[in-house]
């Protein structure tokens, strides 16, 4: 048996079948995984899942019904081995009818072996896809199709073209604490590549966490450098959406004489938070709140507010590929009222001349500038403020920037920067 094949397919389950993060059900796997296998693991699962559309597609041309559940997922595997991988055909085709024979229904072993027979030979020059341009673009690139509409009513076809088409290079973004870059390659071993930010750099595989060390994406730490730029430096910090904590506890280190304040509505997201705070060694009050709900102790009592709301994730997929399988478009209507709701109470908390920080890590107008738009027209006390972001030119004096992963080079997040009028 293929130990990556078997890992691969055990990930994927976890993924397909019951709703594991994708980034999460990984990393446990690549726990228990053989070293040499990992790297094999992690393409075909980051593979499949971002050609799943794709790969329904390719597949539901060489059948005559559509499998479902463990047939479908070797299928899946094994069409994108074929297509990507240099392992030749009659061992990929063994290896996987081999896999079919540990599930529970034995009589798929003969019709995965025979269908990835028959697709061997056209898939990796595979280009039968609809002529309209949007289906087109939606199943040659594995996007959804209601996902593509929403992009090109945002940007245009041809943006949404670049956006739905950029492959991201597959790097790690690691932040540094307290540790020079040529230090952490010596200590942990690896090759790093800067960044953007000279406390963070880009390494090959999987992060290496530790109290130097933590995996945080630059589009992140853009909003977390973004709220230290325009807060004093004893001044008071809320995140109102904080866990697991990446940008309060970022916050802290880069402004170590302000307090900072995290909340969640989940208990378990606090206990993250709270955990994240004790490894880097920082200093957070945490509160577990439903921040739609009004605070009046809170009320004026913060120099900048963070509202990082809960979205539907379009600008991460390259970390979360299962989004685009699981997201449709009737959450976004239901988003955008809590994204609201939040904001608008929120706001309460931001004293006269401070500042409110609206951020998202999605590329859709209605969840970012729709919201903050309506925000603005409901709030006149409030403006567009000033984006501090040196290190970003096309951001830096904005009141608002939509990062774009193949514009960037960084996730796809929305953050726009209001202040609250009076001093
Ligand atoms: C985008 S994540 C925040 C990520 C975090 N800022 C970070 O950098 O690590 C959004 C968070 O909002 C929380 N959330 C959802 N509804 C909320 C509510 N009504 N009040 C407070 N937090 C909420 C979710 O539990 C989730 O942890």
């Amino acid at each position: 048996m293929n130990t990556a094949f078997l890992k691969s397919y055990q990930t994927l389950r976890e993924v397909y079948q019951n709703r594991a993060f994708s980034s999460v059900a990984l990393n446990r796997s690549l726990n228990v995984c053989k070293n040499q296998d990992k790297a094999l693991v992690t393409k075909i699962v980051y593979g499949v899942l971002d050609n799943d559309g794709k790969l329904n597609y390719v597949i539901s041309r060489f059948v005559r019904k559509m499998p479902k559940g463990d047939a479908l997922l070797i299928l899946k595997m094994g069409a994108y081995c074929l297509a990507e991988l240099s392992i030749p055909v009659y061992a990929v085709v063994n290896d996987f009818a081999e896999l079919a024979k540990i599930t529970e229904d034995k009589r798929i072993v003969g019709f995965v072996n025979a269908t990835l027979k028959s697709i061997a030979p056209q898939i990796k020059n595979f280009d039968d896809y609809p002529d309209d341009p949007i289906q087109n673009l939606a199943l040659s690139r594995s996007y959804p199709e209601w996902a593509v509409r929403k992009l090109v009513k945002d940007y245009g076809f041809d943006v949404a073209r670049q956006i739905v088409s950029y492959d991201p290079p597959r790097l790690t973004t690691v932040r540094l604490h307290g540790i020079a870059p040529a230090e952490f390659a010596r200590r942990f071993a690896t090759e790093v590549q800067p960044t953007i930010f000279d406390d963070a750099v880009f390494v090959k595989g999987v992060p290496h966490d530790g109290s130097v060390c933590t995996a945080q994406s630059l589009s992140s730490m853009a909003i977390a450098r973004i709220c230290a730029a325009i807060t004093p430096r004893q001044g008071k910090f809320l995140d109102c959406c904080a866990a697991p904590g990446g940008k309060s506890v970022y916050f802290k280190q880069l402004s170590p004489a302000a307090e900072a304040t995290a909340c969640d509505v989940h208990p378990h997201r606090v206990e993250l938070i709270q955990s994240y705070a004790r490894r880097m060694d920082v200093q957070l009050a945490t509160y577990c709140r439903d921040m739609t709900q009004p605070a009046s102790e809170w009320n004026g009592a913060f120099d900048t507010v963070l509202c990082d709301v809960p979205c539907s994730g379009f600008g991460v997929l390259d970390t979360r590929p299962d989004i685009k399988l699981f997201r449709e478009n009737k959450d976004i209507s239901e988003l955008m009222k809590l994204q609201y709701a939040i904001l608008n109470n929120c706001c309460e908390f931001v004293k006269a001349g401070g500042s409110l920080v609206y951020s998202t890590c999605t590329l859709f107008d209605n969840e970012n500038g729709q919201n903050v738009r309506k925000f603005l027209k409901n709030h006149s006390d409030f403006d567009y403020g000033r984006i501090i972001l040196p290190q970003i030119a096309a951001a830096d004096g904005k009141g608002f920037y939509q990062f774009l992963p193949h514009a960037d080079g960084m996730q796809g997040f929305y953050v726009a920067v209001l202040t609250r009028r009076g001093s």
